[in-house]
């Protein structure tokens, strides 16, 4: 098979590495890929957004499958580009990757489905939310904008005038664009952060192995909110039993519900959970693998993912058992100092060769450009240092090591990733 891969990010070496493993793929690409995966695809200098030439290109070199990485395309609708022309693609159509695209959607969707989740109001109009938050008296509250927002659109307002602040901030001042036409406020929850990540072929979905990310900048959720500074997989918080209540309580039913609102989803679901006192609750939907959740996951992995993938397009995911070592994995990320703010680029890298020939020891390319010979820092998340180990401290204490192979001028990166599994 000739596989084509969207995306040019952490998570796309992930997913390119792992594709790479599979007997069935003869040639691998990736559009537009980094230094990093230029190691085990060729890449090709298409920008995820531009769909049509995305396509022409998958005609013309007789693509039989493409994969597709981040949230923007999908939201967009490249799949239903893709198939329009008659392509195998990997993903949700756009009236599915709602899911992900609009934070309001996804709300009343959980609400008229009885799925738990945060309870919540939508507004259109920066004066209705004005006047909720005059009648509202507890805070924390949680304000959101409904679109896109890499990440970074969801405030935590803990009084009055943060969130008037706020609203004005996402709704007039547009800083995150269109994205803050609606707005969701929502309740405050309290407990551990767990993601997991699950193929879905319409009408099944099949969880893979848990994982937890750490969003904000610096040690102790301190700072900025960035896309993802670090992630461990499984998480230790995430019992046999809140696997057995999320399956019957929040997965199912949310593929049910799209089904039964005709927006079938096929694809990679990314379910943001909070287990609360008051049982697992979801925090966020994603239409896509987590990134870097895909860098601690897809290398626990057993099964071969282009297997799994024909399953889900084909809908007979049903027939699919997935399998996860009986190890852990730890994936620290190694960013620009500045992000996710601001930061110098194009600084050269050393040292990654250290991770050639090291079977549990992975350098995932998120930022990166080749520049001649050198490796050069291309973004804010620069490299993912993944080890696997027997169990999470042992895969902490080897990621760790790892992040001390590879230097760059401006290298920065939390030194907590993984700290709560000592409180587990
Ligand atoms: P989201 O993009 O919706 O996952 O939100 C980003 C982060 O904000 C989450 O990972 C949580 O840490 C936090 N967050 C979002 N919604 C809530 C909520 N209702 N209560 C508490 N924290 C939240
Ligand atoms: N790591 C969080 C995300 O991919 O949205």
């Amino acid at each position: 098979m000739k596989v084509l891969i969207i995306g040019g990010g952490g998570r796309e070496h992930a997913i390119a590495r792992k594709a790479a493993q599979s007997p069935r793929v003869d040639k691998l690409y990736c559009a537009p890929g980094n230094a990093g995966i230029a190691g085990v695809a060729e890449c090709v200098d298409i920008a995820v957004s531009e769909f049509d030439k995305l396509a022409d290109f998958a005609v013309e070199e007789g693509i039989d499958l493409t994969i597709v990485g981040p949230d923007d395309p999908l939201v967009g609708g490249v799949v239903d580009v893709f198939e329009g022309r008659g392509l195998r693609v990997f993903g949700p159509r756009k009236r599915a990757a709602v899911i992900e695209g609009s934070k309001a959607f996804s709300k009343d969707l959980m609400k008229k489905y009885q799925i738990p989740s945060a309870a919540y109001e939508t507004f259109d109009h920066p004066s209705q939310a004005v006047a909720y938050l005059s009648r509202n008296d507890k805070y924390p509250i949680v304000l959101k904008a409904d679109g896109l927002a890499l990440g970074k659109g969801v405030l935590i307002c803990n009084t009055h005038q943060e969130a008037l602040d706020g609203v004005k901030l996402i709704m007039e001042d547009k800083q995150f664009g269109d994205a803050g036409d609606r707005l969701v406020i929502e309740e405050f929850m309290t407990g551990r952060e767990v993601s997991v990540l699950a193929f879905c072929d319409g009408t099944n979905i099949a969880p893979m192995t848990s994982a937890q990310d750490h969003k904000r900048a610096k040690d102790g959720d301190q700072g900025l909110n960035t896309g993802g500074m670090g992630t461990f997989s499984p998480s230790p918080f995430y019992t046999a039993e809140v696997d057995e209540f999320c399956r019957r309580n929040i997965y199912q039913p949310t593929m049910d519900a799209m089904k039964a609102e005709g927006r079938e989803f096929k694809g990679i679901l990314f379910v943001g959970l909070m287990l609360t006192q008051d049982g697992p609750k979801v925090l966020e939907y994603n239409a896509r693998f987590g990134d870097p959740e895909a860098q601690v996951v897809l290398p626990r992995m057993k099964n071969d993912i282009i297997e799994v993938i024909e399953a889900c397009i084909d809908g007979r995911l049903d027939q699919v058992r997935l399998e996860f070592e009986d190890n852990a994995a730890v994936c620290v990320i190694l960013a620009s100092k500045g992000y996710p703010e601001g930061y110098v680029k194009g600084l050269p890298i050393e040292g990654l060769e250290a991770f050639q020939g090291k079977e549990d020891y992975f350098v995932f390319h998120a930022g990166t450009k080749k520049f001649g010979d050198e490796i050069l820092t291309n973004g804010g998340r620069v490299l993912g240092v993944t080890a696997t180990g027997r169990d999470l401290r042992e895969a902490r204490q080897k990621a760790y090591e790892a992040t001390a192979w590879v230097d760059f001028a401006n290298k920065y990166m939390r030194n907590d990733i993984g700290k709560a599994i000592d409180e587990a």
